[in-house]
């Protein structure tokens, strides 16, 4: 397959493995890249901006291929010091940046005049166009059917895709909901250049997380995700286990929700306990609907592969036998 997302970035595949927080990694990004899409590192997954430089070192030893850097602009409980990790990203040779969370303008002087090619995921038509406007490369389309921050909206892709297709002049990646070859046939038939997931990465052979955390969304239907931080207005789609609950029935509290209320039970720290040690009530996890779409853990390569063939027969068979009857 061809475009202009494979073109504009010299991958072999029109799948990208979107930024994720405590799993983007070195292993994670580079069995992406190696199997033909675009692996992603999670820039604040490291504790610093040096850390993020050796980790870029690592992925390269790992793979030849292109990858990129994540850089999420989001509040977070610790202040970040972004413009360091920017830094760090143009100083390290990267030339794909994925920015996420906050319009990225202020940072797009650095990375453009490094030569980077910058992909802006954004969850509204609007954020897109704006994204356009400032110069950004290309935008991810993240619908609401996505995993972590689906904003305020609540458009699915179904919806965002064509109004992408309409108006937007940049390349643009479908986001969210995506996991099988349907979804990527469907992407492109709606005008996307390719696809961007999360969730279906996580429930792979190289994801560096706990194998109770990958059976537990093997098993887990389309109805096991839960929208939390809505009454704070900086909703995310996690994993619906009992911590998700909790946070739920507080925030249905009457009265404004106090986030201190709700802080002890979703610290990063405890989602990254719970990929290590595999307690699947320690904390929570994004994750999107499309966990309902998932029922192997395969390698990135099979994932990919199988993805890719499963879409062009559709495309070539299916459709093609529509049209022509
Ligand atoms: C565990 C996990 C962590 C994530 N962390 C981030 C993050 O730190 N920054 C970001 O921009 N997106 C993050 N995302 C969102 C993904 O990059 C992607 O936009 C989303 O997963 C797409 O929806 P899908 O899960 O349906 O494929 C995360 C997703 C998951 C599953």
């Amino acid at each position: 397959m061809k475009t202009r997302l494979t073109e504009m970035l010299g991958i072999q595949h029109p799948v990208v493995q979107g930024g994720m927080q405590w799993v983007g990694v070195a292993e994670m990004a580079s069995a992406v890249s190696n199997a033909g899409g675009l692996g992603i590192l999670t820039g604040l997954t490291q504790p610093t901006p040096e850390a993020l430089g050796k980790e870029i070192d690592r992925c390269r030893q790992m793979t030849d291929k292109p990858f990129g850097v994540n850089l999420t602009i989001l509040p977070t409980i610790k202040p970040v010091p972004y413009e360091e990790y920017a830094q760090a990203i143009v100083d390290s040779g990267i030339k794909i940046v994925e920015t996420a969370g906050r319009n990225p303008e202020p940072f797009l002087p650095l990375f453009k005049g490094a030569g980077i090619k910058v992909i802006h995921k954004c969850t509204s038509i609007r954020h897109s166009l704006k994204a356009e406007k400032i110069g950004c490369d290309m935008v991810s389309v993240d619908g609401f059917e996505c995993a972590g921050h689906p904003g305020e909206d609540d458009v699915t892709n179904l919806i965002l895709l064509p109004l992408a297709a309409r108006r937007l002049k940049i390349p643009f990646i479908a986001s969210g909901g995506f996991g099988d070859g349907r979804g990527l046939a469907a992407a492109l038939a709606m005008g996307a250049d390719g696809i961007n997931m999360g969730t279906r990465f996580m429930v792979t052979q190289e994801a560096p997380i706990h194998e109770n955390v990958k059976r537990a969304m093997v098993e887990a239907s389309e109805l096991d995700t839960a929208l939390i931080y809505r009454s704070l207005r900086n909703t995310a789609r996690v994993f619906k286990n009992s911590i998700a609950e909790k946070v739920v029935e507080i925030e249905s509290q009457p009265g404004q929700t106090d986030f201190e209320d709700i802080r002890p039970l979703v610290q990063g720290a405890k989602g990254r306990e719970l990929f290590e040690d595999g307690d699947l009530d320690h904390g929570i996890w994004s994750a999107g609907m499309v966990v309902g779409l998932i029922d192997d853990i395969p390698s990135c390569k099979e994932l990919i592969e199988r993805i890719v063939a499963d879409a062009e027969d559709i495309i070539q068979q299916r459709l093609v036998q529509i049209v022509s009857a």
